[in-house]
Order: C-alpha cells, then structure tokens, then sequence
C-alpha cells in the first residue's frame, strides 16, 4: 500500500491517502491538547500506545460486529483505514458522572448513573463542540433518524462490551468518545465507527484505588500519562510485564581523540 498526501491533521492524529481511493493511513502522533487546544504538549511514546490500544479495542469491536474503520495496524505509529466521510457529531456515552457533565448541571462527580447517557455534540472547534439534542441533528440535517438509530444501538453494545473488557483487568469505564462516517468511494453504503478508543478518549478508573488512566492525567496535571497507558496496554494484554513503549534517547556522540601509537 502507498502513502500518498496528507488528507487532513487533527490534534492527535493525521491521515493520509493511499493508491486504493477507499482507504487511507492513520498516524498516531505523540501530540496532547485538552480545553480545545488551548492547553498543549508532546508526550513522547502516546501515539505509539495509543495505536496499539486502539487496534486491540476495534479488532475486539470488529469481532462482536461493530463494524469500523480498521482495517489493520501498519507499523508503530499507523493504521490502514476505511475512508468516511464523518458525521460532524461527537457521540459521549457516560456510566459515571464527571468532567463537562458535573460542571454543565452540578452533579457530583463520581456519580453512577442510572444506565448509560448518550449525549451528541458538534464537532466544531470554533464553537468548543457545544452540546446538541436529536432534535438539532434532524432540523440541520447532520445525520437521519435512520442513522441515529443505528449509531445509538451500536453504542450501546460498544457500552456493555469494553465496561465488560476493561472489567475484566480491574479497570471502570467512566465514559468515553466516538465519531462515525459513512463510507467514501464504494457502492456500499454504510455507516461505520470511525475513530480511535483509547485512553485519549475514554475516562478509565483503577476500580479499587480509583487512579486516573487516561487523559485526564493531562488535562488535570496529574503527571505520569505515559505509565498509566502503559498500565492499561499491559492489562489489556498488549505490552509484555517489563516492556518500555517508550522510545529509547540515546545520548549524543561526542567526539573522542584517537591517540595513534607512533
Ligand atoms: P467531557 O466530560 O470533557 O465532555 O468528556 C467526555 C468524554 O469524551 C471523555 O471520555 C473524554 C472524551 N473527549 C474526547 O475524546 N475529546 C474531546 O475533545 C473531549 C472534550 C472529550
Ligand atoms: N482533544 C480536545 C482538545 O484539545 C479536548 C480534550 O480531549 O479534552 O480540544
């Protein structure tokens, strides 16, 4: 498969065209903003885990009939994907309460709720992503009925799978993010998940301490992102106990006199 030029660059990821019109290459790049981009640094090593998180998650996904986007991990850092066109909506579904949702109605964070809330936001940065109803959806026509339907049914069943996965390793999925698209440049039309899920874009709690494993450890000062990727790659199965993701810095050489015998 070819790399061919950039298609478009996100925060965190870029991807990129292929020779085959329906598929692209997805790069994880090692980049973290929070607040809509108005908090920014590099963190050596997240792409790469991310990566693989994410190829563990959606091959999981794939498995349970959730169809999406991957097609299969390339290297470290990329991924062979459909091409979507994507539903300008961000679809959050929450177990428990917290971040936006306390601040927006004074919940008290760490609240389990009821059953599990879907809510729709607008993917427009200009706008922060504001949070959207169904309604708005139909009236501006950024997705159909049918669509919605179908998007809702497979959250759900995501819900219950990855609560289920991440149980299963000692870890509580609080909530998390997802995008959708419809498929570019083949005659079958068909919605399908299109982005990554990984500690970026789900909230991960240790079940019995309660420590942060995801991004909020940026968003929040927390410190030590890396090692709680790390943690949950080494849960999920993909890291070896010792393995280091992190890549290696050499020093650099320094130049050394050579004495000559004479
Ligand atoms: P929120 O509580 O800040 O609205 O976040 C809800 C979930 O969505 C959480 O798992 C983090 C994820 N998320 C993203 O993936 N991208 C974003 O831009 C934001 C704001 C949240
Ligand atoms: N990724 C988002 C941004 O930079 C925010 C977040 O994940 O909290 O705007």
């Amino acid at each position: 498969m070819k790399k061919g030029k950039k298609l478009y660059e996100g925060k965190a990821k870029i991807v990129y065209a292929t020779n085959d019109k329906s598929l692209g290459i997805q790069h994880f790049k090692d980049s973290a903003t929070a607040f809509n981009n108005k908090k920014r640094a590099t963190i050596d090593g997240k792409g790469i885990l991310n990566n693989r998180i994410s190829e563990h998650i959606l091959s999981n996904l794939s498995q349970i009939g959730i169809k999406n986007h991957l097609v299969k991990r390339l290297n470290m850092r990329e991924q062979l994907i459909k091409l979507v066109e994507i539903i300008p909506i961000e679809f959050i579904v929450r177990n428990v309460a917290t971040g936006s949702l306390t601040k927006r109605l004074g919940i008290e964070d760490g609240t389990e709720l009821r059953k599990p809330l879907i809510e729709f936001c607008l993917k427009n940065d200009e706008l922060g992503d504001p949070l959207i109803s169904k309604e708005h959806i139909f009236s501006f026509e950024w997705a159909s009925k049918k669509e919605i339907d179908k998007i809702e049914g497979d959250l759900h069943r995501m819900n219950d799978f990855m609560i289920g996965m991440f149980r299963g390793v000692g870890i509580k999925l609080i909530d998390f993010k997802v995008e959708f698209g419809r498929l570019k440049n083949t005659t079958i039309n068909e919605i399908i998940l299109a982005d990554e899920i990984s500690p970026d874009t789900c909230r991960l709690w240790d079940m019995k301490s309660e420590k942060k494993l995801d991004k909020d450890r940026f968003r929040q000062n927390l410190g030590n992102l890396i090692d709680a990727y790390q943690d949950v790659a080494r849960r999920l199965g993909i890291l070896h106990e010792n393995s280091n993701i992190r890549p290696l810095k050499f020093p650099k050489p320094k130049a050394v006199k050579i004495k000559r015998n004479k």
